[in-house]
């Protein structure tokens, strides 16, 4: 049985790309066949592994200009990896797809007539939130989240969570949440490391073993429109990448299970978060984003309304995170707050 995997962050430069090119190569390298699809108009993917094509060659085209499939996927220079390359005209498929019937499950639906073929598709996603992504998604059984080991990385870790719930929950799509993914670690820098250390123990899902290190030779290969195996099969980056795929193919015996914390302890601890300053009406009730403005706005929402009682889960998921983040944001020392 084939696995769909998206690789997912709505921030940009977190190792997106450099995860799907490395991760799919070192699957073809562990003996499955795979199939990458760079689905982000910033092509990134298709650059870095220098796929060759005609300009009616690309992912966009299969999906919404009649072009064959098997015109679309391409070989690369690793044996049992291909690649279905995507170009700017990606962008366009934006507008395009609002007219579709379906509009959601056009990426799925081209999967699932190659899918048979494959024992990994591997779907890079763009840095953003829209009508692609949501087709990357629903595409997916599962989602890998690179997170990067710097300060600003945790702010995007609810709302990131926040859309897979959407996707679930509004959809109906059981997507699942394989693992955050740590990348440029640098071992040598505390706050690296707070950060890693704080997101193993907060994440409620799988973190992987293995972290990415900070490492030129991955910053490096897309130049020479490589993956890392192919260009420094010794590297620190690239054992880690091999340790990476090594894992995803062993699966998640270790997953941890989520468990939904009491609301009252959750409004306790946000109540007191000095980093939780305002709070926004959301459809399913309040939601509490990480930082600005002022904290007793938090509390007047707390004492004021009661907490729904039909609330769904990803409400005290998110305020969850925000609260848990209180112990990360104290356990730095003063310079690094
Ligand atoms: N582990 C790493 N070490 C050093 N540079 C990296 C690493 N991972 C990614 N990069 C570099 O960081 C930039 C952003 O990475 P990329 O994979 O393109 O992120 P995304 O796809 O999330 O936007 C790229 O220039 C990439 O080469
Ligand atoms: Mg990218």
């Amino acid at each position: 049985m084939s696995r769909v995997i998206a690789i997912f962050n709505q921030k940009g430069g977190v190792g997106k790309t450099t995860t799907a090119m490395n991760m799919s190569g070192y699957f073809a390298i562990l003996g499955k066949k795979t199939l990458l699809i760079d689905f982000d108009p910033q092509y990134n993917t298709t650059i870095g592994l220098g796929v060759i094509h005609e300009p009616s060659e690309t992912i966009y085209h299969a999906l919404l200009a009649g072009q064959q499939i098997d015109r679309v996927i391409k070989r690369t220079y690793l044996a049992r990896l291909d690649v279905a390359p995507a170009s700017q005209d990606l962008a366009g498929a934006l507008i395009e797809l609002i007219e579709v019937d379906d509009r959601e499950l056009v990426l799925k639906k081209f999967i699932d007539t190659v899918r048979d073929q494959y024992d990994f598709i591997v779907i890079d996603l763009g840095p953003s939130v829209n009508l692609l992504t949501v087709n990357g998604l629903m595409a997916a059984d599962e989602v890998v989240i690179p997170v990067q080991c710097e300060y600003y990385s945790l702010e995007g870790i609810q709302q990131l969570l926040d859309t897979v719930n959407l996707i679930k929950e509004n959809l109906g799509h059981p997507l699942k949440i394989s693992g955050a993914l740590l990348t440029m670690y640098d071992k040598r820098e505390r706050l690296s490391r707070d950060i890693a250390r704080e997101i193993r123990k907060r994440f409620p899902y799988k973190v992987y073993d293995v972290e990415i290190p900070r490492s030129v030779a991955l910053a490096e290969s897309p130049r020479f429109q490589k993956p890392i195996m192919l260009y420094a099969p010794q590297s620190p980056g690239a054992v880690a990448y091999e340790e990476l795929a090594k894992e995803i193919i062993r699966g998640d015996e270790n997953q941890k299970e989520y468990v939904i914390p009491p609301k009252r302890d959750v409004f306790e601890t946000i109540s007191s978060h000095p980093y939780v300053e305002k709070s926004y009406e959301y459809e399913y009730g309040t939601y509490v984003p990480a930082v600005h403005v002022k904290k007793e706005e938090v509390k007047k929402e707390i004492t004021n309304e009661e907490v729904p009682t039909d609330t769904k889960a990803p409400l005290v998921l998110m305020i969850h995170e925000e609260g848990n983040f209180k112990d990360f944001f104290d356990s730095l020392s003063p310079e690094n707050k």
